[in-house]
């Protein structure tokens, strides 16, 4: 059985989605829900199910990355995991962290990557005239946004689609693709998933 870290820093609908899921035959189960939000709503969600949660509050840190990220591997470090999730996480962590779990870090990112590395997905998109967008799961390397795809779901954008309706229509996949991605991956697949 592998042990899955959660880390979060907002609502946290996708790490719901993803402790949801972790029952029955699943290879994985949650071991601990970190964010770097004390305030996150996220943390409630998770301890209303019952997982661990901690939070490193990122803010005293002052931008020094390595200090915040030494106090998170406390707590990350002691729930023992096998697999980090990150699920709307919005701190870039260094290669050095990334070192540390290069090959068992997976992240969602709501755009059909490589396009729109980054922030501001949907509006680019929009804005770009395209006619479709979508979410991408992959493995975290130093590169942001550009690790190994695990996993890509893709929606139509409609006329007179703003930001938030696009974002709230691709939502719906992350929810479905992340905890396929993260099934077949903590079962040792890693060939990439396509939806619809
Ligand atoms: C989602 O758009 C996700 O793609 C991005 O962060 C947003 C919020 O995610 N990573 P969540 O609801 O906190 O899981």
């Amino acid at each position: 059985m592998k042990r899955i870290a959660i880390l979060i820093s907002g609502g946290g609908s996708n790490m719901v989605a993803l402790v949801r899921s972790m029952t029955g035959d699943h290879p994985g189960r949650p071991v601990l829900v970190l964010s770097n939000d004390p305030e996150a709503g996220g943390l409630k969600k998770a301890a209303e199910m019952g997982i661990a949660t901690a939070a490193i509050d990122h803010r005293p840190f002052r931008g020094d990355r390595a200090a915040f990220e030494a106090a998170l591997l406390e707590p990350l470090l002691a729930a023992g995991p096998d697999i980090i999730c990150l699920a709307g996480f919005m701190r870039i962590l260094t290669p050095a962290f990334i070192a540390r779990f290069e090959g068992r870090m997976l992240n969602i990112h709501p755009s059909l990557l490589p396009k729109y590395p980054g922030l501001h997905t949907h509006q680019r998109a929009l804005d770009a005239g395209d006619t479709e967008a979508g979410c991408t799961t992959h493995e975290v390397t130093q590169d942001l946004d550009a690790g190994p795809i695990l996993g890509q779901a893709r929606v139509p954008i409609l006329p007179g689609d703003t930001a938030d309706t696009l974002a709230a229509r691709v939502l719906v996949q992350e929810h479905i693709l992340y905890p396929a991605t993260l099934r077949r991956f903590a079962a040792g697949d890693r060939s990439p998933i396509f939806l619809p």
